[in-house]
């Protein structure tokens, strides 16, 4: 076998090239940045539990008829996925106010929004991760409106199950953030992952406002305790996960 590649370091993940064709290993590491990397830090044990919640859920989207680049969890940190091309944008989608949202509109941070909201930002550190109207993205060269309602569908359709899905954790889905990548055919697969890096997730047993929060939000705002929240919120994966497979 050849010694895998390093084919991209990013913040949170590397992503090595394996044995086979179209397919790429990543790597889950402790890192953990904020603002654009201006907030660098680690937490202990996030790569395992990013990896390990990420493959459960890429699975059950799968299972759902969600297109995934997930093939298999090969070892605590690292998953083995479909090669892909990574689509430059966050596909965000919005369930209650919270975060930039907040801050760029003034919405008072709680509101549940009227309708799910699908947001386009670029993926670029440089330009600040930037908010995108849909011209702008077709003017981008980014993707074309047929790509734009396909990205739109396929988000709002992931939003409709995890919702339902963090709801049976007594977890209220804020909102999260895709990135999705094209395979070696066109098609458009959903990628990344999904974890308490990239997903804003509420303690519903929890009133206290700073309390309830066991995601990232928990080291961008210097709330402590991150680490015992990343556990709370896989122990809660995986016992729903188990228990849906006893059924
Ligand atoms: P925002 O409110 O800061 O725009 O974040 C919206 C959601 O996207 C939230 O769940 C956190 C997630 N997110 C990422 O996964 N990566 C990022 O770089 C940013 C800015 C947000």
């Amino acid at each position: 076998m050849s010694t895998p590649q390093k084919l991209y370091e990013g913040k949170a993940k590397n992503v090595y090239t394996p044995e086979y064709d179209q397919e790429y290993l990543t790597y889950f590491k402790d890192d953990a940045t904020a603002f654009n990397a201006l907030k660098k830090g680690t937490i202990k044990g996030k790569g395992e539990i990013n990896c390990t919640i990420s493959s459960a859920l890429l699975k059950l989207l799968a299972d759902k008829g969600i297109e995934t680049h997930f093939l298999s969890q090969t070892s605590e940190r690292e998953m083995l996925v479909k090669a892909v091309k990574i689509i430059p944008l966050e596909v965000v989608v919005r369930n209650i106010a919270a975060g930039s949202l907040c801050k760029q509109t003034g919405l008072e941070e709680g509101l549940t929004l009227p309708f799910p909201l699908v947001e386009f930002y670029l993926k670029n550190d440089d330009l600040g991760d930037p908010l995108l109207t849909e011209d702008r993205l077709k003017i981008l060269n980014i993707a074309t409106s047929e790509e734009i309602e396909e990205l739109k569908n396929k988000a709002l359709k992931v939003n409709q199950y995890l919702r339902d899905f963090f709801a049976n954790c007594e977890i209220i889905l804020v909102d999260f953030k895709l990135e999705f990548g094209k395979d070696i055919n066109g098609n458009l697969l959903l990628a990344d992952e999904i974890s308490p890096d990239t997903c804003r997730l509420w303690d519903s047993l929890e009133q206290d406002t700073e309390k309830r929060v066991l995601d990232k939000d928990r080291f961008r705002r210097d709330l402590g305790k991150v680490e015992s929240a990343y556990q709370q919120v896989q122990k809660r994966v995986l016992t729903l996960i188990e228990k849906l497979g006893n059924t």
